[in-house]
């Protein structure tokens, strides 16, 4: 995907920093709520940016961030610079370290298949400990998909960004959306250059994740969380691994 490999450096003109305060805000009291005060240890899976994580980092004692793109680890290298960082796999990676909980946000809707979530919530209990957390915030489930667009952008030192993000479904896929992004970038007052990039994204029904979440070892509360750009209520899985 371009935009998380040439596009990287332009990402945070696509999705800044400080538009995940708000939002960040419903991780950080899921994750107190279910592990009190005091710092823990926290794995990020699929990190992108950091944008998050550098959110998150207060609370933590330890903070490892997973990515599969080495041009967004090095993003998250300036967002999250106390973090480890680490290239590799959300449904193969292991650390051979264990943490109080992991975090995956949006980047879970790049898991196609069910096998790729089951791997994915494998991964999460190889580095847990019994009774910690496993935090995921999807963009949609099945309930809530609706084909829909965002445009949005923003201004930097010297250059500009603005996009489109036009996301759609075929009819014979319901476990799966297409993102088609259409991206001008513009440096100084030159002409924008315009991209194209499409991301195939998963979808799976609420049932599907309790089902998978059971059969790894976790038991579930699946929590609402308020979308800060609209009212439509997201879900937001809060799983404990089984001492
Ligand atoms: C939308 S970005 C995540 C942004 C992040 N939520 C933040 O706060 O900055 C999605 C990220 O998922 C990563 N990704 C996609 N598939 C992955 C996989 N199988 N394992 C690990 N990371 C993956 C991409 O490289 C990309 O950096």
């Amino acid at each position: 995907m371009k935009l998380y490999a040439e596009l990287a450096d332009w990402y945070p003109l696509l999705t800044p920093l400080q538009d995940y305060v708000e939002e960040s805000a419903d991780y950080i009291a899921a994750l107190r709520g279910a592990l009190g005060d005091a710092p823990f240890r926290l794995l990020e899976l699929g990190a992108g940016a950091g944008h998050n994580a550098h959110y998150l980092a207060p609370l933590t004692r330890e903070l490892a961030l997973v990515d599969l793109s080495p041009e967004m680890l090095k993003l998250c290298a300036e967002t999250c610079p106390s973090a480890s960082l680490h290239l590799g796999d959300m449904r193969t990676v292991r650390l051979g370290r264990e943490f109080d909980a992991v975090f995956i946000h949006d980047a879970i809707c790049y898991m196609l298949s069910e096998d790729d979530l089951r791997a994915t919530f494998e991964t999460a209990r190889a580095h847990l400990r019994p009774g910690g957390v496993l935090l995921i915030a999807p963009d949609y489930v099945t309930e809530t998909f609706e084909p829909t667009e965002e445009v949005g952008g923003n201004d930097g030192e010297g250059r500009a960004l603005r996009y489109l993000g036009w996301v759609w479904q075929r009819p014979d896929e319901p476990n799966c959306y297409v993102v088609d992004y259409v991206i001008a970038t513009r440096v100084g007052d030159a002409t924008p250059v315009v991209h194209q990039d499409r991301h195939i994204e998963g979808v799976f029904p609420r049932e599907t994740w309790r089902r998978l979440l059971h059969a790894v070892g976790f038991t579930l509360e699946a929590l609402p969380r308020a979308n800060p750009d609209d009212d439509r209520p997201l879900d937001l899985f809060l799983a404990r691994l089984v001492g």
